[in-house]
């Protein structure tokens, strides 16, 4: 447990520096990310293979740079609010909670 919040942590600190693609607060959309939009869009971004295949979706990949950049900030928070395709909207997130969330996800791009 100690090594995986460790670990966390220099993660944390990574995003910190690199500003990812979107600079905001990053660490406060990952604790919000990690509460509403991780069963599906996994940990790491990568997207839950097993609820693509029960949705029969492709879950875009957030670790892919040119994923995250053609959605852009106002894409994925408009995703958010709005829903799209087979992802229903997530209701009860506020704008700062959508802005924290939108540089997080950003930050997840290699
Ligand atoms: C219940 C599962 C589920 C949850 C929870 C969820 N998503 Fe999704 N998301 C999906 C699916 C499925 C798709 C693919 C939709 C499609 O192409 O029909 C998707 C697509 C997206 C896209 C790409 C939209 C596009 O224009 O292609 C973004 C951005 C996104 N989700 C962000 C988020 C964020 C941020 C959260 C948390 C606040 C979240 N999602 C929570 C299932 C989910």
């Amino acid at each position: 447990m100690v090594r995986i919040l460790g670990g966390a942590a220099a993660f944390v600190v990574v995003i910190l520096m690199a500003g990812g693609v979107y600079a905001a607060d990053a660490a406060a959309g990952k604790a919000a990310y990690q509460k509403r939009c991780v069963a599906c869009h996994g940990a790491d971004g990568k997207g839950n293979v097993g609820m693509a295949k029960a949705l029969q979706v492709t879950i875009p990949d957030f670790t892919d740079a040119a994923v995250v950049t053609k959605l852009g900030k106002d894409g994925i928070q408009k995703t958010v609010a709005s829903g799209k395709g087979k992802m229903a909207a997530i209701k009860g997130v506020n704008k700062e909670e959508l802005d924290n969330i939108a540089a997080f996800v950003g930050s997840l791009a290699k």
